[in-house]
């Protein structure tokens, strides 16, 4: 079987499973059987497999058709341009959470022009520590905390870090959020994306995301937004007066999470879009706070 045979005949397999985007997953996979770009596989496509790349080749898109995600069977994905390690354990980090990651960075950057301290982070819900990884990356002075309840989850956000240079600057929390900062400490930026999935809309999910990531990281209660209350109610005392609390959100949820921000004395600063086009980010601060 040729290259060009391999990707018609698993495209078309892919297609008939319900896969999105069929051609693409497929060369995807290709790609990362061969170790190669995936467009060296256009200047290949008459090279003849060798028996065990058709074997591999076979396998890694079974377990495509069976619906199991493309970065899972590849073991990482891509975010803010750096390689983050995924598995079972972690939400696998999503486009969408790049613009709260810039959105954190920007607004730690202009902080650190106007105050010589080094900033702080807590990152509510590391998962995969993308966000923590991210920031730490962008705000070499930052002191980032990132906190999740899952220890399997810290393990692999542990190992993120390390492979990024930063584990030394990022403190790995396990506990219920803010139960797990230590005592004391104060921050110039709470991020988050919490679970903010509505709990009765999990079964009509995509099988990649229903089945393959957990549900703890999915589940936002009836509503999806118990943890735009929970953090509404909590995160004040842990900020600093001219910190920020940055917050990912889920489809119809912006005008709901603003009146429960603004019922807790918290000034909504933004709201944001974003690739296409729809609310996904709050910004708020204290409303006594200033800058
Ligand atoms: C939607 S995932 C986000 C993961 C990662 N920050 C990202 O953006 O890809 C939410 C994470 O919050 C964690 N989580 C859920 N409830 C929590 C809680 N009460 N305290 C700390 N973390 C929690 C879950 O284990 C999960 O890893």
């Amino acid at each position: 079987m040729t290259v060009l045979e391999a990707i018609q005949r698993s495209t078309e397999f892919l297609a008939k499973k319900g896969v999105d985007s069929p051609r693409l997953q497929t060369e995807l996979l290709l790609a990362h059987l061969l170790k190669q770009p995936r467009m060296r596989l256009y200047l290949e496509f008459e090279r003849v497999l060798t028996p065990p790349e058709v074997d591999g080749i076979r396998e890694l898109i079974k377990r495509r058709g069976q619906r199991e995600p493309l970065q899972h069977i590849v073991g990482s994905t891509s975010f803010c341009g750096l390689e983050i390690a995924v598995n079972r354990d972690v939400l696998i980090p999503r486009p969408e959470t790049e613009l709260l990651a810039e959105r954190g960075w920007t607004f730690l950057n202009q902080l650190s022009t106007l105050n010589p301290q080094p900033s702080t982070v807590l990152d509510f819900g590391t998962g995969s520590g993308c966000l923590a990884i991210a920031l730490a990356r962008k705000c070499p002075a930052a002191e980032v905390y990132a906190v999740d309840t899952s220890p399997e989850a810290l393990a692999l956000a542990r190992e993120n870090a390390a492979h990024h240079g930063v584990a030394e600057r990022i403190r790995f929390l396990q506990g219920d959020g803010f139960a797990a900062v230590p005592e004391g400490a104060r921050f110039d930026l709470i991020i988050s994306n919490p679970p903010y999935i509505p709990s009765g809309d999990i079964a009509s999910l995509q099988a990649e995301v229903r089945d393959h990531d957990p549900r703890r990281a999915l589940d936002g209660g009836t509503d999806g937004l118990d943890y735009g209350r929970r953090l509404a109610a909590e995160s004040a005392p842990f900020l600093k007066p001219q910190g920020r609390l940055m917050l990912e959100f889920g489809d119809g949820q912006a005008e709901g999470l603003r009146q429960i921000f603004q019922a807790q004395k918290w000034i909504v600063e933004a709201i944001e879009e974003d690739y296409t086009h729809q609310p996904r980010i709050m910004v708020a601060r204290q409303l006594n706070s200033h800058g």
